[in-house]
């Protein structure tokens, strides 16, 4: 099932790249720096990523992004995420970036995105793995530091395809970015949101009615609202599902008992992503491979995961045909 797994062409739609940062890269990026961690080891490290909900993860996550100080850390750590999903047959990334985590502390807007972008930029020559970049505003901050970050990220815009909206969800309601979002889509840029991962059924309304997104970062509470489950599957609005994470953060008890499945089977556009892998203890594969085994997935059951991610992706329909076919083809091979 693995190697079936791996040789399924797919697309990773939902990956914060400063959710990307190993133990192991934290290390020398510390040394780097000069910065002392709080972890007597790589292993000590990683045994503290225990989370009993979305804002603890956050405040670890955001202590780890503090390593990424210039051109280069965003260059290694993007290299170094792509190596791995070239690895487990990953052919196009759309990946997230939160600007606002590195301007705050003094980064210069620059070298995050031109640091990211020369890795990306690499692995589309090199390996022929294309991808987007989606800059996320971060929703527990003012809508009035979102407009300044986009009307900053604007001097990078031909790097940019999308913006999207993620960090702590309770109480942070996509309407208050209803006017940033507005500004985004006159500018051209797509839209994203994180919507119905700790957050009620309502927010994934409100981002797409209020923000016009194409897809659905996470989503998986829509369920709390069967008449939004029939529109997100009439309307064919992809939910980006991490399953991984969502155990992790404690949305659901175990993997037997997430709804990415029974999503599935209502004819929701379901797809699998892996959000922060060094800390969900998982790449792509080993999310498929978690939902493969947890809720008993048949192989028509993943092709159907990998076609959708590529219906899902902000690739245009001609290259959108190609890599159907080809998942088609791989599905078929011996
Ligand atoms: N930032 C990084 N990962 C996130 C997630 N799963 N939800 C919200 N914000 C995030
Ligand atoms: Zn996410």
């Amino acid at each position: 099932m693995e190697q079936f797994i791996v040789r399924l062409p797919k697309a990773e739609l939902h990956l914060h790249i400063e959710g990307t940062l190993e133990p192991e890269m934290a290390f020398e990026l510390a040394a780097k720096h000069g910065v002392a961690l709080p972890y007597a080891s790589v292993d000590a490290m990683r045994r503290a990523y225990q989370f009993s909900n979305l804002q603890a993860f956050l405040d670890i996550y955001y202590a780890g992004a503090d390593l990424l100080r210039d051109e280069a850390d965003f260059h290694a750590l993007t290299a170094a995420y792509l190596r791995k999903a070239r690895e487990q047959g990953v052919v196009h990334v759309e990946i997230f970036f939160d600007p606002q985590t590195h301007t705050q502390r003094g980064v210069p807007l620059g070298s995050v995105v031109g640091g990211i972008r020369r890795a990306l930029l690499q692995a589309e020559r090199d390996h022929g793995v294309s991808h987007r970049l989606i800059l996320c505003f971060l929703r527990h901050l003012s809508a009035a530091d979102a407009m300044r970050t986009l009307e900053q990220a604007l001097a990078f815009r031909e790097a940019i395809s999308a913006v999207g909206l993620d960090s702590s969800e309770a109480a942070h309601p996509p309407g208050k970015f209803t006017a940033v979002f507005e500004r985004a889509r006159r500018e051209g840029l797509l839209a994203v949101a994180h919507a119905g991962e700790e957050g009620p059924a309502q927010y994934i309304r409100d981002a797409l009615d209020l923000l016009q997104v194409r897809r659905i970062d996470h989503g998986v509470r829509c369920e709390e609202d069967p008449e939004l489950v029939l529109r997100l599957a009439r309307e064919r609005v992809p939910l980006t599902v991490c399953p991984l994470s969502n155990i992790k953060l404690r949305v659901f008890d175990r993997i037997e008992a997430h709804n990415l499945k029974r999503l599935l089977d209502l004819g929701l556009c379901v797809t699998v992503n892996s959000d922060d892998p060094a800390y969900f203890g998982g790449y792509l594969l080993e999310n498929y491979l978690a939902v493969q085994r947890g809720l008993d997935l048949s192989q028509a059951d993943l092709v159907l995961l990998a076609r959708n991610s590529i219906e899902a992706s902000f690739l245009p329909p001609a290259e959108q045909r190609r890599w159907l076919s080809a998942i088609d083809q791989a599905a078929r091979a011996p």
